[in-house]
């Protein structure tokens, strides 16, 4: 596995595997690397030739110094862990490279970025906007890998890459769980033991919540009693839980005339941020 910090270095290793014929895959990340993100590089390496993890933690798109500062860096781990993954590149570039300039530019999601995330983490869409596409701009792969775990960035990042006409393929990998339900996330090693088990209630919530549509039941109901589950859950702060239409991320109470359903939460555990969704295709 090549490690490189530096852009030009990055671009032209890159440029000799596509000069030999190879097909390119990317997986963008912050590190603390988890079974989520080795699934998107095992997916990665299955569609191409060679494939390039970045790992970067962008502070463009943290809205909370707090959070920036405690989100876990751990990247001798991480070089190991890759180590034994089939990784061809490890792109590790500083904020001073990636950012020499400061970012004038940002990138406007429209609707897309009004609720969920883009409500209650202010700017943080914008940010992810740039750095995935500076990224994408310096790596060129084929095609991208994002988890779905992070539903609203998937959709946003695979709209930015049709609006702009990115040349990438942008590839949504299912969520990664613990055998408790809580899907893997870097923010999951932050937790203690109780507070693991405690934050399961998100996937508990929405499992319930999905029998209920698939027995028929009203959507208002079941957000409702789910609710109700998350407020009485042990150590959970719930921010907030909605079901959307993936299409356009518009708030929705009913399912009746939706092909597909999304319902997304957000809540904090020992005041860590954690977020999940149920997506269903109802037709
Ligand atoms: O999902 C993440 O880890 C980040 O938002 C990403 C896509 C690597 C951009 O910094």
């Amino acid at each position: 596995m090549h490690i490189i910090g530096a852009l030009d270095a990055l671009s032209q290793t890159v440029s000799a595997f596509v000069k030999n014929g190879k097909t390119i895959g990317f997986v963008p990340t912050m590190g603390a690397l988890h079974d989520g993100h080795l699934a998107l590089i095992e997916q990665s390496a299955k569609d191409n030739d060679v494939t390039v993890v970045s790992i970067f933690v962008n502070p463009l798109q943290f809205n909370n110094l707090n959070d920036l500062e405690k989100y876990p860096r751990v990247l001798e781990d991480d070089i190991r862990l890759l180590e034994n993954q089939n990784v061809d590149v490890l792109f590790t570039p500083t904020e001073n490279e990636l950012y020499a300039t400061k970012p004038l530019v940002s990138i406007n999601f429209g609707v897309l970025a009004n609720g969920l995330e883009g409500e209650f983490r202010s700017g943080h869409f914008e940010g992810v906007g740039v750095v995935v596409s500076k990224l994408l701009h310096i790596v060129s792969p084929d095609r991208t890998y994002f988890g779905l775990k992070d539903l609203q960035q998937f959709i946003l990042i695979k709209r930015m890459c049709e609006d702009l006409s990115f040349a990438c393929e942008v590839i949504g990998v299912e969520t990664v769980r613990e055998p408790s339900g809580l899907a893997m996330s870097s923010r999951n090693s932050l937790l203690s033991e109780t507070g693991r088990n405690n934050a399961s209630v998100l996937y508990k919530g929405l499992q319930i919540l999905k029998e209920g549509v698939m027995k028929g039941q009203s959507l208002k109901a079941l957000l409702k009693n789910t609710r109700v589950i998350y407020d009485k859950a042990e150590n959970f702060k719930l921010e907030y839980l909605e079901a959307i239409d993936p299409k356009d991320f518009s708030k929705v109470v009913k399912y009746e005339d939706l092909d597909e359903l999304a319902v997304c939460v957000a809540g904090y555990v020992e005041g860590i941020r954690l977020i999940d969704n149920l997506y269903l295709r109802l037709k």
